[in-house]
């Protein structure tokens, strides 16, 4: 069996290798190549084996000039690899480049595509847009509570009946007191109260959006979890004509001319009195259709004038101060807003629904 390079051809090999070693474009190629040439199926690999074939002169000097052979290569490999990696750093810089005073075209925008805000969180910010237009200040509480803030200092103690009005999830029983996911953004009222009596800060005037939870089964009109925005105001000689008149302003400057809103009496634990709170049917404005129920009117929420059992909790002296509250559904706005059919279409990231707003 003959040897696989005789020794005059070494040198040739070094100078094949060299020169399809310049040749390679990319630091995988090169991988590619580096393999092919010095690895364990590579000529100089087989020749290197078969070194034992020959007599001990002929081994020693052929050995040496593959030893000196695969290092010369090695380092054509390395100088390469640094030159090839440095240009693919480049290339990258100049792909990744974020030019942060670039101004997008139409025509580039209708390319690429551009992502935007959820129609929910357009309608939170547009509703608290007209809320701070009227006065009110913006204010966020947390989604999981405790037992007090969702419901007793909402004047609801443990066994109250009114807590079955909320479905509630449970995310720590009992001792020393449940923690629930919030089932509406009253507890933040409760929250603002302490605050203010801690700190003597009254009056409020303030709005609070945030995400709800209850254990319902979505239909085309209810979440299981959803968003609500709260309003509350705590004043002096506050009355229920304040609160009819903010319902109607803010009504009529987030749907425009021609919806209107009106009360109707109801139940709240935390209200008194209580009423629920309509607005003119979107889809028919008034005349009466099946989203409305032929009524031509939509509930959007709730509300009511505070009750002096929360001032009680809270430490406001409700003989010095008295207020209102009201809550309604920022998806079931939204759905108003722009005729959504089902309000499940909210959570699904179709995007063929997504891209109407
Ligand atoms: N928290 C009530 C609900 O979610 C709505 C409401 C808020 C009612 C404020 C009265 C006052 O059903």
């Amino acid at each position: 069996m003959g040897n696989v390079i005789a020794v005059d051809s070494i040198s040739k090999l070094v100078t094949d290798a060299r020169k399809e070693i310049q040749g390679a474009r990319s630091s995988a190629e090169l991988d590619q190549l580096e393999t092919k040439i010095l690895g364990k199926r590579s000529l100089l690999a087989m020749a290197h084996r078969e070194l034992g074939e020959l007599d001990l002169e002929q081994r020693k000097e052929h050995g040496r000039q593959l030893h000196e052979a695969r290092q010369a290569i090695e380092k054509i490999i390395e100088d390469k690899r640094a030159d090839v990696s440095k240009r693919e750093r480049e290339q990258r810089l100049i792909a990744e480049r974020v030019d942060l005073s670039e101004v997008i075209t139409d025509e580039v925008r209708s390319t690429i595509g551009r992502g935007k805000l959820h129609v929910v969180t357009q309608t939170c910010d547009t509703l608290v847009d007209v809320f701070v237009g009227m006065g009110f200040v913006v204010e966020e509480g947390p989604e999981a509570e405790t037992d007090w803030y969702n419901f007793e200092a909402l004047n609801m103690p443990p066994a109250h009946p009114a807590r079955s009005m909320w479905d509630t999830f449970y995310l720590e029983l009992g001792e020393p007191e449940s923690v629930v996911l919030r089932t509406h953004t009253s507890p933040v009222q409760i929250r603002l109260m302490e605050e203010a009596a801690r700190k003597s800060s009254l009056p409020i005037h303030a709005v609070m959006p945030g995400r709800c939870y209850r254990t319902e089964t979505p239909d085309a009109r209810h979440l299981a979890v959803f968003h609500q925005i709260e309003g509350l105001v705590v004043d002096e000689a506050i009355t229920f004509g304040d609160l009819a008149g903010t319902i109607e302003t803010f009504t009529r400057a987030y749907f425009g001319d021609g919806i209107h809103s009106r009360l109707r009496p109801s139940y709240f634990p935390f209200t008194e009195p209580s009423a629920e709170f309509e607005i003119t049917c979107t889809i028919c404005r008034g005349d009466g259709c099946r989203t409305c129920s032929g009524t031509g009117w939509i509930e959007l929420g709730g509300c009511g004038l505070v009750d002096p059992a929360v001032f009680d909790a809270v430490g406001i002296d409700s003989e010095e101060w008295s207020g209102f509250a009201f809550g309604f559904g920022i998806d079931r706005c939204a759905q108003m807003h722009y005729q959504i059919a089902d309000m499940r279409s909210l959570t699904e990231n179709d995007l063929r629904f997504m891209r109407r707003f």
